[in-house]
């Protein structure tokens, strides 16, 4: 039998819900995916089963290219619901404002690699937030949420994937987000080598002007 049975509540996010349950005597996590009244039902049914198979394939795909991800036990696209491996750890985001300068360089630089690891491969996270890292028990990093990604290999895609991370990081740990982010590119650069990084930071500098330049015209 399938049962999943004693689910607790976690997260009750815009978008799904998470649950702690058990399966088979393991403890798992029971990503829902509820309808939503204001859409169409027939459109409401195909974005959730669109996201709900999508979601595990992306992971499945980071997985291959070197990155931890859960592993996925379920996928139930008529009800939208996932069934994965609960990661044993903390949300980076909880860590990282607790450890040494040399811990937080070390864990960024770490994350800046398993990104790289996942652009190279073409996959794109779409919400690299220090909440969708989890460091392991045995001190690996999962990175989880993969609801808003893509395979896409494009520059620009890349760019704005590093770029959120890097306002992500601004914006929950300001005291040493910079610091942190040039450690995440020292990483990516590991990974994908100084030319095909450089392109990618060329990019995220565009991405910045950009944005500069709508600012200005809000406020002119
Ligand atoms: N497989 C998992 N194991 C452990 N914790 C998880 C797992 N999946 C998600 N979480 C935790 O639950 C939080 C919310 O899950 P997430 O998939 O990011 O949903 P949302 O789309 O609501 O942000 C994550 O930030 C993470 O801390
Ligand atoms: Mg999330």
């Amino acid at each position: 039998m399938d049962k999943v049975d004693s689910q607790k509540l976690l997260k009750k996010g815009a978008e799904a819900s998470l649950f702690l349950a058990s399966w088979h005597g393991r403890r798992v996590i029971v990503k829902a995916r509820f309808p939503k009244k204001y859409r169409p039902a027939e459109l409401d049914a195909k974005i959730r089963s669109y996201r709900t198979a999508h979601e595990p394939q992306l992971m499945h795909e980071a997985k291959l290219a070197g990155v931890p991800t859960p592993t996925i036990f379920l996928v139930d696209m008529k009800n939208a619901v996932i069934t994965m491996e609960f990661v044993e750890g903390k949300q980076v985001k909880q860590v990282l404002p607790h450890v040494s300068k040399k811990a937080q360089q070390e864990l960024c630089g770490r994350i800046g690699v398993l990104i790289g690891k996942m652009h190279r491969r073409g996959v794109i996270h779409g919400d690299l937030t220090t909440s969708n890292m989890i460091l392991s028990g045995e001190g690996k990093i999962f990175l989880v949420d993969f609801g808003l990604g893509e395979k896409n290999s494009e520059l620009e895609a890349r760019g704005v994937d590093l770029h959120l991370m890097k306002r992500a990081l601004q914006s929950t740990h300001y005291q040493f987000a910079e610091e942190c982010f040039r450690n995440v590119l020292r990483g990516y650069s590991e990974v994908l080598g100084g030319e095909d990084a450089g392109k990618v930071f060329e990019k995220i500098r565009e991405i910045e002007r950009r944005g500069r330049y709508v600012d200005e015209r809000k406020q002119a």
